[in-house]
């Protein structure tokens, strides 16, 4: 059995992560170290089905000697901590596997981004040929293409662009208290009126929205997000792109091996990036350019057989208001895609729309596959 060092188990991401190995039983064929920033010496956590019954003392995640021991690590302990451990673990000679959540070396040319029922091959031939980073992508990325593989992975997509509905989640765990705080103040604001059937409704609407203007808790997201939306999420590039809209276009290519200079045409994405009161499913709506004139039919038989986790919905209003939105697909590895329709631009235009836990196959559920592939 491999030992596998766990740094930043404990945040967001990194629970999602452990309840995903402990449901899927990973922890039976590894050796577990666990790793704190900020408790070092506490007692490490005893999943179940771990081998061993006492997990020991937790390792300090700055010691280099103790990083530097284990053949795998993996991370979703957030961006600053690689930017410091990872150079100073490589410069000290480790050669290990680094499974890593963060977007900091996403765009290394040494670093490969995982996401193996879309490019397991991609993951294969890097683990062959030497490469030791391996990154998790964007989760509005990684759920497009779950989503979506049918078309991307047969090099159908000339073009498209992904207008995206993102959830809370997205910034973090203190995103999402403050996401429902907000709902609580306005709601709280006119829960008198609300009870009244007969009062009005203009009334209503002017006081929930000088609470928006004036006393919600915004701390995390800057401005009230809770009945309202904020158009940028990440930074601002200086050329009218957000960061995170950058990334579908890098991160796509990248993930499908058609980035520049590959003997396959790269797929043009672009889009804008929208923050919505959703908890941590993102949603995204989606118009594609083919390469080829398609049949919906055909579409949709070639999305749902491309992966397990795909699943389209018909393109009618019941099921895409039952089975295609955030609440459907949180807490499901799921993808469903709908909306599949031609667009009046011409037969090679397609709408679609879908829809993906960002902590599942957003972020944790990419690493543990990621961790299965090496450890056998
Ligand atoms: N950047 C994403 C978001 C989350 O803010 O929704 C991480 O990929």
């Amino acid at each position: 059995t491999s030992s596998v060092g766990f740094v930043g188990w404990r945040g967001m991401v990194g629970s999602v992560l452990m309840e995903r190995m402990q449901d899927e039983g990973d922890f039976a064929s590894i050796d577990p170290v666990f790793f704190s920033t900020s408790n070092a010496g506490g007692a490490a956590p005893s999943f179940a089905g771990s081998a061993g019954g006492d997990a020991g003392a937790l390792q300090d995640a700055f010691d280099i000697e103790a990083l530097k021991k284990l053949p795998i690590i993996v991370t979703a302990q957030g961006g600053d901590y690689t930017k410091q451990v990872h150079p100073q673990l490589r410069a000290a000679g480790w050669d290990g596997l680094w499974i890593d959540a963060a977007s900091t070396l996403r765009m290394n040319e040494d670093s490969i981004i995982v996401l193996d029922p879309v490019n397991r091959k991609v993951i294969d031939e890097g683990l062959a040929s030497g490469v030791k980073d391996f990154v998790g992508g964007n989760c509005t990325v990684s759920c497009m293409l779950m989503g979506l593989g049918g078309l991307f992975r047969n090099n159908l997509v000339e073009w498209g662009t992904s207008m995206t509905y993102q959830a809370a989640s997205g910034g973090g765990a203190r995103h999402m208290r403050e996401l429902l705080t907000q709902f609580g103040t306005l709601h709280g604001e006119v829960a008198a009126e609300l009870s009244d059937p007969a009062s009005a409704i203009l009334e209503i609407d002017r006081k929930v929205l000088a609470a928006q203007r004036g006393g919600v808790d915004a701390t995390q997201f800057g401005v009230p997000l809770a009945g309202s939306l904020i158009p940028w999420i990440d930074a601002d590039l200086g050329n009218g792109q957000s960061k995170e809209e950058w990334k579908a276009g890098v991160e796509t290519n990248k993930i499908l091996g058609t980035a520049a200079g590959s003997a396959i045409e790269p797929v043009i994405m672009d889009g804008l990036c929208v923050r919505i009161g959703a908890m941590r499913s993102h949603s995204q709506a989606l118009t594609l350019k083919l390469r080829e004139d398609l049949s919906v039919a055909e579409i949709e038989k070639l999305l749902d057989a491309d992966n397990e986790w795909a699943r389209v919905v018909p393109n009618e209003k019941q099921a895409s208001m039952d089975q295609l939105t955030p609440v459907a697909a949180s807490g499901t590895l799921e993808i469903p895609v709908g909306r599949i329709r031609k667009l009046e631009m011409g037969p090679e235009y397609i709408a679609a729309f879908t829809v993906g836990d960002q902590l599942l196959w957003g972020a944790a559920e990419p690493l543990r596959r990621m961790l299965k592939i090496a450890t056998g």
